[in-house]
């Protein structure tokens, strides 16, 4: 996993958690579950950027690319306006099974439609407009999934892209591990296009390893 102490100092990361409320119940046991077995979940406070994304935009249909064990999707919902659902990509049978018995376990699977399929091939054939979309899948494939997550999102909709620092090797050769050159050089393309298609507003925030927003205009 790319090193988060590398997007900012580690006592800011330290102080900032400290101000986060702990979870309960299932979100608290599916964290102790994704540090047991090395399932990559959102930092806390990606999580709690995610809270207020949520809150602000008050989004009634998300999309979610890259769903793991449904942690950040069972999250996401507790903030949204009634009636309100997510749609949850995940490619991965194993992780697919464990987040589906995840969501039925938090009683949302009124809530949270997961779809079990690669991003690649489904996202050219989803249909439909998302009030945001919160891209988390493989980050080599960002710049692949980008045409169609802006033709899913309706104008004024916001896409929320994790790990765009990817342990700040997008930004700094210094820190680069060979192994992991194509994903930061698509990263990297990645980052130029949504900060200038003319389509999106973007912004890229130190939070966590790297949030990009990016405003449909
Ligand atoms: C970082 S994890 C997602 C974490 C989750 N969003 C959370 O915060 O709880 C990335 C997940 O994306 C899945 N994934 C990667 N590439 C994908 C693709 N092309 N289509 C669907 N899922 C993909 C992986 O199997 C993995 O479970």
């Amino acid at each position: 996993m790319p090193d988060e102490h590398n997007i900012t100092y580690p006592y800011i990361i330290d102080f900032i958690r400290g101000q986060i409320a702990p979870t309960s119940g299932i979100l608290a046991q599916m964290e102790k579950y994704a540090q047991k077995c090395g399932v990559p979940i959102a930092d806390p406070e990606t999580a709690e950027l995610l809270k207020l994304l949520c809150l602000l935009s008050k989004p009634l249909r998300v999309l979610e690319i890259g769903t793991a064990i449904g942690y950040s999707a069972i999250f996401m919902v507790q903030y949204l306006p009634a009636g309100a659902k997510v749609t949850t990509i995940e490619r991965d049978a194993d992780m697919a099974q464990t987040a589906r018995q995840n969501i039925t376990d938090a009683g949302l699977t009124g809530r949270i439609d997961l779809l079990e399929a690669d991003a690649q091939v489904l996202l050219p054939v989803l249909d439909g407009e998302y009030d945001m979309i919160f891209l988390d899948a493989a980050k080599a494939h960002y710049i692949h999934f980008l045409p169609d997550c802006i033709r899913l999102l309706r104008p004024r909709g916001l896409l929320v892209s994790d790990n765009v620092l990817y342990g700040g090797m997008v930004a700094s050769r210094s820190l680069l591990n060979r192994r992991k050159i194509t994903i930061v050089k698509r990263l990297q393309k990645y980052v130029h296009a949504i900060c200038h298609t003319p389509d999106l507003a973007s912004t890229i925030l130190p939070v966590g390893d790297g949030v990009a927003l990016s405003y449909k205009i």
